[in-house]
């Protein structure tokens, strides 16, 4: 699909239609499970180590069901191209790594996913990269923690697990006055509600192993950028080195769930509605936290940069942490499990 065209289509379009035709004609993708693939000669091997040619090498580096994938998602989150990793964690930590050396300091919000936050509070120090968490919904503390070794301003929004709102144009206007790389987390939005990138951000990344799967049947993750050069050092220096590759399976699982993200976005924030408004009326619930409730604290920053306020609500039961214990004991239906996004 040529330049142009990608404008005239809307998201769901994109989902199914928005990257180049498969090869033999397929209507879909070939899964390409080889590790190596093969050169004419060594002269051609030269031009495709050297990045004169696209063909591919390892799938370490690159395979043809990944290199879909890759361009889809770019697509749908309106950059121009993007990495996949074994797992969102995979994601996160080589984005991390890539931009940030000693001596540098990543500004983080206060609430991020836990193993996001580990790896910022307790593997980068070891690195002598320090991290301070921050409230980010408060753009005035965000100004006044800037420094000139101030790197990467990393969040997610909505946050995991409270749902905060983050002003991405409102942040990325800070970081670009002192030179500082905006990295989203969009698992929670998806690009059917929120692009970061058309708001400022530097990259996105994404626990693809939730919404874009869709089905709790895999584990991956993405990062895309509208600037091609870092993608390709994002690609060949670190996904590529540190070895956090994705399985050519899991990439044709994914490009298979991404092709009812729209309609199953819709249809969890559908849901996710009535559930926030059954929890708001019930007696025994002390606080719902959805962004598209008009009380909650992001709700106007929500409604200027997100489409739809998302499948994710939390709540807190009155009484405290015993309560709390047993409704969740006593769920029959709900099972009892981490992550989100699955049927
Ligand atoms: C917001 C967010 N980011 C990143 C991750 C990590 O993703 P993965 O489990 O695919 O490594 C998760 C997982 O729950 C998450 O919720």
């Amino acid at each position: 699909m040529d330049k142009q065209n990608k404008k005239k289509y809307g998201f769901d379009t994109l989902t199914i239609h928005g990257a180049p035709d498969h090869p033999y004609r397929a209507v879909n993708p070939p899964i390409f499970m080889t590790s190596t693939f093969s050169f004419d000669s060594l002269e051609h091997a030269d031009e495709v180590f050297s990045f004169d040619r696209s063909d591919y090498v390892y799938t370490r580096g690159n395979n043809p069901t990944l290199r879909l994938l890759e361009e889809k998602i770019a697509v749908l989150e309106e950059g121009v191209a993007a990495v996949a990793f074994s797992s969102g964690m995979a994601a996160v930590s080589s984005v991390l790594l890539s931009l940030l050396k000693p001596g540098d300091e990543v500004v983080a919000h206060r609430t991020v996913y836990g193993s996001s936050y580990n790896v910022l509070a307790q593997i980068l120090p070891r690195y002598q990269i320090k991290c301070r968490f921050l409230d980010l919904t408060e753009i005035e503390s965000l100004r006044e923690a800037m420094y000139d070794n101030t790197k990467v301003i990393y969040f997610e929004t909505p946050a995991n697990p409270n749902l905060e709102i983050i002003d991405i144009a409102r942040v990325s206007e800070v970081a670009g006055k002192w030179g500082a790389t905006v990295v989203v987390d969009n698992t929670f939005a998806t690009p059917y509600f929120q692009k970061p990138l058309i708001h400022g951000a530097h990259v996105v990344v994404h626990s693809a192993t939730k919404y874009i799967s869709g089905h709790g049947d895999v584990l991956g993750g993405l990062a895309v950028s509208r600037d091609q050069e870092y993608i390709h050092r994002l690609k060949f220096g670190y996904m590529c080195e540190l070895g956090g590759v994705m399985s050519p399976f899991n990439g044709w699982l994914l490009l298979r769930g991404l092709k009812t993200l729209g309609l199953r976005m819709r249809q969890h924030e559908a849901n996710a509605r009535r559930v926030a408004g059954f929890l708001l009326a019930h007696p025994k619930v002390e606080t719902v936290l959805y962004p598209g409730l008009p009380g909650f604290p992001g709700y106007e920053t929500a409604k200027k940069q997100m489409t739809g306020f998302g499948g994710m609500v939390s709540f807190e039961v009155k009484g405290g942490l015993e309560p709390s214990k047993k409704l969740v004991n006593s769920l029959q239906l709900i099972k009892i499990a981490v992550s989100m996004g699955d049927a």
